[in-house]
């Protein structure tokens, strides 16, 4: 039998990959814990991180939490492991969102698709600016698509006037995020409005982009003014290009299935040099995430809105340091 016994630099290796994910506002709503007796790294949710406002079923934090898992996972496939992910393992432990069991040095190292990705994985940032416009290659948008679909969700891109539909769902939900004043409290709480201030959850000034110039692409003002005309705009791409992720089903294995899908996705574009950001609003208000639904000839539950193109990178973001429990017995560093 082969040994499992796990180097401590490794695990630590596999953290630092699996807070590099997204989470909406940048909340890390995320806890990791090792079960060292069966090498298993169990990833929670931090509730106390969650939005009561703009999230109150959890939704979102499932999502940013699937979003760790998948980069827990790149990550040990990337350093040569073999692992089992189970969603959900315990009824009894409702925080418990998943589990990654190592259950062997893989025979090779990771050549696959996913352990290729492990380098993407610091260098994906939200970009809230204007790309230039430039298509995507059929053929990227059909691997994007596949990196959903291995994850058990479905990604579609809309022609133009389904584009269109979609983002004035979302400008109605970006206006109402604005003038609800707990959203928008809620929403400011999360900005830095010291741009010195060493704070590691949350967004700093230089990752919020300004606001389209065209009024066509409904960026998230953070801020939330009341008064649009004082945000910085600039003009974005004129023909975006927008996917959008869904679920068959919308429970809580499906919110971090989708996680994951994002976060395959999001890697894969990265490799290609695209860069990416997210309109999350419409799901935020059920008669504007069911109005999405509607699109013809599509099946599911929207989980998305992604913005893909050619253009600036963005900034990183801060982390906060995510301390390992490793439980009464502990971890060797062997
Ligand atoms: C569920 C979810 C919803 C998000 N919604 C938005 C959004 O509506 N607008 C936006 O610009 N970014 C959105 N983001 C991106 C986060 O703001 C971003 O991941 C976080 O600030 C960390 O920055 P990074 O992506 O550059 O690492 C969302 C991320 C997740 C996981």
């Amino acid at each position: 039998m082969r040994s499992t016994t796990v180097d401590a630099s490794l695990l630590e290796a596999c953290l630092t990959a699996a807070i590099a994910a997204p989470s909406i506002f940048n909340t890390q709503p995320w806890r990791f814990r090792l079960a060292p007796e069966t090498v298993t790294l169990q990833v929670l949710a931090a509730p106390e991180r969650g939005l009561r406002h703009m999230d109150p079923t959890g939704r979102a934090l499932h999502l940013s939490v699937g979003a760790s898992v998948f980069n827990l996972r790149v990550s040990v496939a990337h350093f040569g492991w073999h692992a089992v992910t189970r969603l959900l393992p315990s009824p009894d432990d409702p925080e418990l969102l998943a589990t990654v069991r190592l259950t062997g040095p893989a025979s090779r190292p990771a050549t696959g698709r996913r352990g290729d990705l492990y380098e993407a994985i610091g260098r994906r940032h939200s970009s809230r600016f204007p790309f230039s416009g430039r298509p995507l290659p059929p053929q990227l948008c059909a691997e994007l698509t596949e990196a959903a679909h291995t994850e058990g969700a479905l990604l579609t891109f809309p022609a133009v006037a389904e584009t269109d539909r979609l983002l004035r769902v979302t400008a109605e939900a970006e206006h109402r995020n604005r003038t609800d004043h707990d959203r928008a409290a809620e929403s400011r709480r999360w900005i830095h409005r010291d741009p010195d201030a060493l704070t590691d959850v949350g967004l700093p000034q230089t990752a919020l982009g300004p606001q389209d110039a065209h009024e066509r692409l409904p960026m998230r003002d953070f801020t939330a003014q009341r008064h649009t005309e004082r945000l910085t705009a600039r003009p974005f791409e004129t023909k975006p290009v927008i996917a959008l992720l869904t679920t068959e089903h919308d429970r809580r294995a499906d919110w971090l299935r989708a996680g994951q899908a994002l976060q395959h996705l999001l890697l894969v574009a990265t490799v290609h040099g695209v860069r990416t950001s997210l309109l999350h609003q419409p799901m935020e208000w059920p008669d504007l995430r069911r109005s999405l639904s509607s699109t013809p000839g599509l099946m599911g539950h929207p989980q998305m809105l992604i913005r893909l193109g050619y253009g600036p990178d963005g900034p990183a973001t801060p982390r906060r340091v995510a301390p390992l429990d490793t439980g009464p017995t502990g971890l060797r560093g062997d």
